[in-house]
């Protein structure tokens, strides 16, 4: 399994960094070249404009090279992009709602909360909706994040195995109190998770329907 905060932290980190780095090298490469060429071939070294013939090879190198490399950022992406897509089919599902400003959960027995719990090791499916204006859905600590739409229902998924609390914000300006719209879910030992919510639900007079058993 993962140590990292969800099943895609690793990836989207690793990919973040790929693209980061081969910018910075581009960035350098590109850099330098023009710092050479401005000096080599400034007034003072080379009075006459020198005639450049064209050279197939290099313009074919420079042309290929980077291709591949720019490809490549869109392949690790892609691959990234088409885990976040598989949702299991035994995944938790949580009716996610937004409003302006706050989050509420709905799990499948009706219970609602302002914050999320639920059990480390659970695969979670979240259906998101909105009763106003576009808002978006994100835990950084996962990487995932998705827009919420009063018109339109995305989903999300993720899997945490690491027992912890972590922030869930708005990712999309949505009014005055944007920036306040945090709430947080909470990782817990799948017997913990069973306790906390079959209590809650029992509280709240519903049957529970589901232990952290799912997997
Ligand atoms: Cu909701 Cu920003």
């Amino acid at each position: 399994m993962f140590s990292s905060a969800s099943n895609f932290t690793d990836n989207v980190d690793a990919v973040f960094l790929y693209i980061t780095a081969l910018s910075l090298i581009v960035l350098v490469g590109i850099t330098v070249a023009m710092i050479y060429f401005v000096i080599r071939y400034s007034r003072k070294r080379n009075p006459v404009p020198t005639h450049v013939e064209e050279n197939l090879a290099l313009e074919v190198l420079w042309t290929a090279i980077p291709l591949v490399l720019f490809l490549s950022m869109f392949y690790f992406g892609w691959v990234g992009y088409k885990d976040m897509r598989n949702i299991p089919d035994n995944a938790l599902q949580i009716k996610v709602t937004a409003r302006m400003w706050q989050w509420s959960f709905e799990y499948p027995n009706g219970l609602k909360t302002d914050t999320l719990y639920v059990a480390a090791g659970m695969p979670v499916r979240t259906e998101l909706h909105s009763t106003d204006v576009s808002h978006a859905f994100f835990i950084p600590a996962f990487r995932v994040k998705k827009d919420v739409y009063p018109n339109k229902v995305n989903d999300l998924w993720f899997q945490s195995d690491k027992v912890g609390r972590y922030d869930i914000a708005c990712a999309e300006y949505c009014g005055l109190n944007h920036s306040g719209m945090y709430t947080a879910v909470h990782i817990m030992e799948p017997a913990d998770f069973d306790a906390w919510y079959k209590a809650t639900s029992a509280k709240a007079g519903l049957q529970p329907l589901l232990t952290a058993a799912v997997k």
